[in-house]
């Protein structure tokens, strides 16, 4: 019988002890990790060494590439609309805080004439995932079949969906991470989210870099070189790639957990909402139909005069969704005042996304069922006058014992004071520029 040529422990080993893995020890780990004959402490223990060691860029590439060839790669050239071929793009985020952004962005790209084939994730750490968002509307599922994207695709213009097949290497080591505190390391999340993204079948892709307290990468410069690391591996492998720089010191908009973020995308879709969120959402979009060659189309003007929400409502709809029914929102209520007069200061977004995560909208072990209700409203964003004695923060949660982790996250995460803060720009930077 052949042996193995590799065995965890030495890989293991070799990482720990800041050597470099060869290409052939990446593809060994990466096909005996999906196939299980590698166990989860031994991936566990090596992706530790990776957080704390960090990968070369060839490391980086290979271990990406190794996740893409573990699964099925999409593709969607043969597909027509009105006898042309689709304009295949799709944006990612690094992940952040009240991140609802994918749940109008993709409307509004379909509305102007895209097609976005979005392989999703669910909730990693304290940031909130597309999937478990979508899956607070009664009825709508993500685990759709191939013929039913392609389907979509074609009808709609686009199909958001779990990876499935895609990158199944990535989706157990995401899983991983999230529950061994090896979320925020910038080789992970390059080639988890570029995995996806490649074997998902686009020609373009736009990165939403996060950076700042709520992002896994906190200071400017790591997320630089992450959105940089990101741009390099979509470019490597044919697609169209672009990264907007974005600030995540802040929670994005005014609403932070599963269902109630779904209600505020209802309102930007409405042609409402939040202007961050609206804000990040055009520049989005106009960097995505820009990489996509759809120039010269206005996605502002989806949100008013509605083609965008149709855009949505179709969406869910095709994925089992009934808009219809009322969102679920947590049944227990907590409230934070304020205790004096001023202006709104800073809110910290890490405070809140763990707030979040402790009423019950995130995991704390692999396959947890999350809590469509749990949520935060944030009724005061920094820079609006405050009134002493009311209300600053609304918590959900169906189990009220969460309610003390969760003011404890959120306690010191927020000031009043007596001028506003500095204004910090949303946008910061492009890549390349
Ligand atoms: N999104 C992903 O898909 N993976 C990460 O690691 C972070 C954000």
């Amino acid at each position: 019988m052949t042996q193995p040529m590799f065995d965890a422990p030495t890989v293991i080993r070799t990482k720990r002890d800041g050597g470099e893995l060869s290409n052939e020890a990446i593809d060994w780990v990466i096909d005996a990790y999906t196939h299980g004959r590698m166990a989860d402490e031994q991936m566990s223990a090596l992706l530790m060494a990776i957080f704390l060691r960090g990968m070369t860029s060839a490391e980086i590439a290979r271990w990406t590439a190794a996740m893409v060839a573990s699964g099925d790669r999409l593709d969607f050239s043969d597909l027509r609309r009105d006898g042309k071929p689709l304009a295949l793009v799709d944006k990612h985020s690094t992940g952040g805080v009240g991140d609802k952004i994918t749940l109008v962005l993709v409307p509004v790209v379909m509305a102007c004439g895209g097609a976005v084939p979005q392989a999703a994730g669910r909730g990693l750490g304290h940031t909130g995932g597309t999937l478990d968002k979508l899956e607070s509307i009664p009825g709508f599922t993500a685990e759709i079949s191939t013929a039913q994207v392609r389907q979509q695709l074609c009808d709609l213009g686009a199909a958001i969906f779990a990876a499935g097949d895609l990158a199944p290497a990535d989706r157990k080591i995401y899983a991983l991470r999230d529950v061994t505190a090896t979320t925020e390391s910038l080789p992970l999340i390059a080639s988890s989210v570029m995995s996806k993204k490649i074997a998902e079948g686009i020609h373009a892709l736009v990165l939403d870099t996060k950076v700042g307290s709520g992002a896994f990468l906190k200071t400017e410069a790591e997320a630089r070189e992450l959105a940089r690391t990101m741009v390099d591996l979509g470019t490597a492998a044919g697609l169209v790639t672009r990264a907007l720089l974005t600030d995540m010191s802040t929670p994005l908009g005014r609403a932070v957990g599963n269902a109630v973020e779904v209600a505020e995308s209802l309102e930007v879709l409405a042609g409402g909402g939040p202007p961050d969120v609206v804000e990040l959402t055009l520049a989005l979009a106009t960097e995505m139909l820009g990489a996509a060659g759809l120039d010269g189309v206005d996605p502002a003007e989806t949100l008013r005069d509605g083609s965008a929400m149709d855009r949505f409502r179709r969406l869910v709809a095709a994925q089992g969704g009934d808009t219809t029914r009322k969102l679920p929102l947590g049944a227990h209520i907590e409230t934070v005042t304020a205790p004096r007069g001023g202006t709104m200061g800073h809110i910290d977004a890490m405070a809140v996304g763990l707030a979040v995560w402790r009423l019950g909208a995130g995991r704390s072990a692999p396959g947890e069922r999350v809590q469509p209700g749990a949520g935060l409203r944030i009724h005061r964003r920094p820079g609006e006058p405050v009134a002493a004695g009311e209300t600053l923060f609304t918590l959900y949660t169906d189990t009220p014992e969460r309610f003390a982790g969760a003011l404890a996250e959120l306690d010191g995460g927020w000031t009043v004071a007596d001028t506003a803060p500095p204004q910090r720009p949303l946008i910061i930077d492009r890549i390349p520029s």
